[in-house]
């Protein structure tokens, strides 16, 4: 059953798809910023515990239940279920995963569609078109459809592929693309002056803000967004993982890739914004704060890269088609868990489910460009502020109370037979069955009430 379904050829493609899915803007935008504006090295401290205390185990729970049911979350969760209450709620969960994942795909094929299209701009500046390029980086709705319509196109051609010819082989292409782009931009901006200024905001702690409630619900929404936790896309990861697969050691991989490349980041950005400093460019706002959001990426970012001549045009290129990348090999992974629901579940081809439901996201993407003000900002809040969160919830009570214990470990010992004695299950069964539903619990209230 197994192989009809698609399953990753290698570890090397696993780990590049799953990390492709995990790294995405989240890493090179959203971690920078509020690690520089959340007390800098404080917060990337308080990051890496959540990362591996919650956001691990709970990868965890998705990438085993996944490999275990080889079938989409719906039918997974039903599967490690044997009571027909916990069977009901496992597919409410499911069918709630992929309608969050398909929400969440339409607000990011739009922030895509701009990374394309700033990426567009800068050859376009190149070829001395400046009317045109002024037009790609001016929040216009044809602009906007145009390039959410590009980007969702390029995502339902990769996932229409299939595992291996469509996520798997791009992921493995454009994630060391990705890596080098981003160690090149960062060796560049390390040469610029103010950088250094920069790099002592990333990396000096301040305590009293990094500990503080709000930033801790901040550092776990930004760890469980950035594992692509709690909508089913790790769980369907893993369904095609094979059975000879080491899965602690996978899922480590994946999180400390995810990890890496969110601190290289902070390379990058925070030191560019202080060369912009340097360079005359706004970075705080009427407050104090630093810039951060939006208005960072697609203002000050751009002001920085105007101030440097040819050589910003070029670094301005490279920037934006790193964020185009990221995207893409993160879009992917959420495409991927309601067309395999759909192939699965109703027995669509693939290039069917795959068209289908790429058009009804690319209309919910526009019905949010339509109602910009009221839409965007209600379907991330809903998305990644409540859903997510409580989603990872339960899939950490299926996999921790709902899922007979002794089944767990022999799924989890098929690729790693020596797993009995190892740190891991010293660890993570009690943690996911404690640990992390309180702490996910007891954040989530905070962010409600607190
Ligand atoms: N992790 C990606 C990022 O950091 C986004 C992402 C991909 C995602 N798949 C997801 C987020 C599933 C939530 C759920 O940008």
């Amino acid at each position: 059953m197994a192989s009809s379904r698609g399953e990753f050829s290698s570890r090397f493609g696993f780990v590049m798809a799953a990390a492709g899915s995990a790294v995405g803007l989240g890493n090179i935008w959203g971690f920078p910023t509020q690690a520089a504006s959340n007390g800098g090295a404080a917060f990337l401290l308080v990051y890496l515990v959540l990362a591996f205390t919650l956001a691990y185990p709970a990868l965890m729970a998705e990438l085993i239940i996944g490999r275990h049911a080889h079938a989409n979350a719906v039918n997974a969760l039903r599967m490690v279920s044997s009571a027909p209450i916990s069977r009901n709620i496992g597919a409410t969960v499911g069918i709630i995963g992929f309608i969050v994942a398909s929400l969440i795909l339409s607000f990011y094929a739009i922030v895509a569609g701009w990374m394309i299209a700033f990426c567009l701009s800068s050859l376009a500046q190149l070829f001395g078109m400046q009317d045109f390029a002024q037009w790609l980086v001016s929040f216009g709705m044809p602009r906007n459809i145009l390039f959410m319509c590009a980007f969702m196109v390029m995502t339902v051609a990769i996932i229409s592929a299939g595992v291996r010819d469509g996520i798997e082989r791009w992921s493995a292409r454009l994630m060391p693309l990705l890596l080098v782009t981003l160690v090149l931009l960062v060796l560049y901006v390390f040469t610029l002056d103010g950088a250094m200024e920069g790099l002592k905001v990333y990396l000096l702690p301040d305590f009293d803000r990094a500990l503080s409630p709000k930033l801790i619900i901040a550092a776990m929404g930004s760890a469980f967004f950035s594992l692509s936790l709690g909508v089913g896309t790790m769980l369907i990861y893993g369904s095609y993982i094979s059975d000879e697969e080491n899965l602690p050691v996978v899922g480590g991989l994946v999180t400390l890739v995810d990890i890496s490349i969110a601190v290289l980041a902070g390379f990058l950005v925070l030191p560019a914004m202080y060369v912009a400093l340097h360079n005359g460019v706004e970075i705080y706002t009427a407050t104090g704060a630093l810039i951060s959001e939006d208005t960072l990426i697609f203002t000050v970012l751009p002001e920085l890269f105007k101030t440097m001549g040819l050589a910003g045009i070029v670094v301005s290129f490279t920037f934006f088609f790193l964020m185009a990348i990221a995207a893409l090999t993160s879009s992917i992974s959420m495409l991927e868990v309601p067309v395999a629901y759909v192939i699965e579940e109703h027995g669509l081809g693939r290039k069917l489910a795959v068209c289908t439901i790429g058009a009804a996201i690319a209309v919910t993407s526009a019905t949010i460009l339509l109602n910009f003000e009221t839409l965007f900002g209600l379907v991330i809040a809903f998305t990644t502020r409540y859903s997510q969160p409580l989603l990872g919830f339960m899939f950490c009570i299926y996999a921790g109370w709902v899922w007979h214990r002794d089944k767990v470990l022999q799924e989890v010992r098929k690729g790693s037979p020596e797993v009995e004695h190892s740190l891991f299950w010293k660890i993570w069964p009690g943690y996911v069955r404690f640990v992390c539903p309180v702490i996910i619990l007891a954040i989530f209230a905070q962010s409600l009430w607190g």
